[in-house]
């Protein structure tokens, strides 16, 4: 049974992309963060301020275990926050999150249905997006997630090729395959790669998953559209890489904007010529379409 070691700094919304910062820099493949709305995440049991947010990172138990608890400790009392640090079992896990997760509609089409619930009744089976999330981030639940759905729903067409960047439990990329969209995928962290594969697998979808970023991807024809639901700060390092992979005239959608740092977004669109289309905000998060002028840059 894995053991791993799920660390969560609670944070003022003005600290989270450093706290994200600091658990990738401990070695953890990917964070998740939430803003308090306890639906999705485990351990979500002790209250939280408004204005608050976590960032979580889940660790190996590889024997750091104390140094990391320490620096990250150090980090929260330096920032206005706390630290929890706590030992889980995969099994653990998985059970104290299962409870909350029900079907959703995110958007207006798909419903968003835990692999072991029964379909919501009188919906079609094409409007069914069935997940397993197990440690990966994506069960639609999130604001982030939800908003690209909503986006998604409007500008993904049938026939057309779009890379899921970043797909965690895959339920992006489930959406634009079932659109009838050809679909490739890009995920680091191997953990939730893996799970993406099993909802693939699940769905029998053919969807090509590079374990990596969008650096490693092989390269392939120009797609017609990306979905990014990372941070500011993956958003700017990674932009550099998407603009070879696509055509001009691709449409680009990003979440994951904390809006305190929106700003920042608007001004890496205006020096990659990214002309909004679409824009949609909810809590603390906003989510962007654009349109890719390869001329304007
Ligand atoms: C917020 S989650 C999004 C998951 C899912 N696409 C969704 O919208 O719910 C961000 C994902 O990006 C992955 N990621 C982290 N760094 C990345 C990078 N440099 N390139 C691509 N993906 C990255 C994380 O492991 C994580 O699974």
């Amino acid at each position: 049974m894995s053991i791993w070691w799920a660390a969560t700094l609670d944070v003022p919304l003005i600290h989270l992309a450093d706290a994200m910062d600091a658990l990738t820099a401990l070695g953890a493949a990917g964070v998740e963060w939430e803003d308090g709305e306890p639906v999705r995440a485990p351990f979500t049991d002790e209250a939280f301020s408004p204005e608050g947010v976590f960032a979580r990172a889940y660790y190996p138990d590889d024997g750091r275990g104390e140094d990391r608890r320490r620096t990250l400790e150090a980090w929260a009392a330096d920032h206005g926050g706390r630290l929890r640090y706590e030992r889980r079992t995969e099994t653990e896990w998985e059970s104290s999150w299962r409870q909350y997760y029900r079907p959703i509609r995110p958007g207006v089409r798909f419903w968003v249905v835990p692999a072991w619930e029964a379909d919501p009744e009188g919906v079609a089976g094409g409007d069914i997006l069935r997940l397993d999330p197990g440690m990966a981030f994506g069960t639609g639940t999130h604001p982030s997630t939800a908003m690209m759905m909503r986006l998604g729903e409007k500008m993904i067409g049938g026939g057309e090729r779009w890379l899921d960047v970043g797909t965690g439990s895959g339920i992006l990329a489930l959406m634009a395959w079932k659109m009838g969209a050809e679909v490739t995928a890009v995920e680091p962290d191997s953990t939730a790669a893996r799970v993406a594969v099993e909802n693939f697998e699940r769905h029998e979808a053919h969807i090509a998953l590079t374990v990596g970023t969008v650096r490693e991807l092989p390269s392939g024809p120009p797609r017609d559209g990306i979905l990014a639901n990372l941070t500011v700060d993956l958003l700017k390092s990674e932009l550099p890489a998407f603009l070879p992979r696509i055509r001009p005239g691709a449409r680009l959608i990003f979440s994951g904007i904390v809006q305190e740092r929106e700003a920042e977004i608007w001004e890496l669109a205006r020096g990659a010529g990214l002309h909004a289309v679409d824009r949609l905000t909810e809590g603390a998060w906003t989510a962007i379409a654009f349109v890719w002028d390869a001329e304007g840059t």
